[in-house]
């Protein structure tokens, strides 16, 4: 595996390289859902690249964009492992310049739900994906649905510039009592993870009643609600592949997502129906 720091290095291999290339970009700090993500594309394609770029632009003020985990060798180590071709490890002043051209992501999409938490947010995620993807010059990225709305706005980027890209979205990873991966797990208590359980388990119970033909979102909501009581619930959202409100389950075309606060620690969740 090479690590390569810079962008201009970054193109000159890219250059050079032909096949398949499977991208997977990531800010660091990998773990198991990451894992899962780099071994579809080491499967699925003849070149894999990785990168690790903390991203300044997706966090805004306030946010603390300094204590964001940085894990370089444990992440090399697993990219290696898992038989990473390319790690791109950039440094900001490589990515960005002061004054630059941005991206504007789509008004309807980006500033409900996390953006409504995160204004700009989405903007700053489509940017620097988009600069990834220009330097990587993917067949195949591949992103998890755990993000459901990034996912989502990176599909539509990818339709409304043409990119020449396959988006390829991968479930969700869980652990074996069904809590989805995420940074943020270690910062929950024993006490508290076990309470953070109701979350999986109101959007298993959500799933059943559909395969019950129970459709009303409203009804849905109030039994999610109930399941997760001792939760501080920041949203349970119905939302079509477009991220419109719904207020019935739509068979194929349906996310139900979940924002709740356990302690301090934020954690989002949703199911794809
Ligand atoms: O999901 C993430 O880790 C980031 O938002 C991404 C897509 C790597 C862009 O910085």
């Amino acid at each position: 595996m090479k690590i390569v720091h810079t962008v201009e290095e970054m193109q000159a291999i890219r250059r050079t390289l032909s096949g398949s290339i499977g991208f997977v970009p990531t800010m660091g700090a990998l773990h198991n859902g990451h894992i899962a993500l780099i071994k579809q594309a080491r499967n699925e394609n003849d070149i894999v690249i990785v990168s690790v770029f903390v991203n300044p632009t997706q966090f805004l003020k306030g946010e603390d964009l300094e204590k964001y985990p940085k894990k370089i060798e444990s992440d090399s180590k697993i990219c290696e492992l898992c038989k990473v071709d390319y790690l791109f490890m950039p440094q900001t002043p490589t990515m960005y310049s002061n004054d630059e051209v941005l991206v504007k992501a789509p008004n309807l999409k980006s500033y409900t739900l996390e953006g409504e938490r995160r204004p700009g947010h989405f903007d700053g995620v489509l940017q620097v994906v988009l600069k990834l993807f220009n330097l990587v010059r993917p067949s195949n990225a591949y992103f998890g649905k755990k993000d459901a709305q990034q996912l989502v706005l990176i599909q539509q980027m990818v339709r409304n510039f043409f990119l020449p890209i396959t988006v390829i979205a991968c479930d969700i990873v869980r652990e074996s009592d069904g809590l989805a991966l995420s940074s943020r797990n270690v910062y929950l208590s024993e006490e508290q993870r076990k309470e953070a359980l109701a979350i999986s388990k109101s959007l298993r119970s959500a799933a059943e009643h559909i395969g019950a033909k129970m459709l009303d979102c409203q009804t849905l909501k109030i039994q999610m609600q109930n399941i997760m009581k001792n939760l501080d619930i920041e949203y349970i959202a119905f939302v079509n592949r477009e991220f419109q409100e719904i207020d019935t389950i739509i068979l194929g075309n349906s996310i139900i997502l979940i924002a709740v606060k356990v302690g301090s620690t934020r954690l989002i969740d949703n199911i794809w129906i």
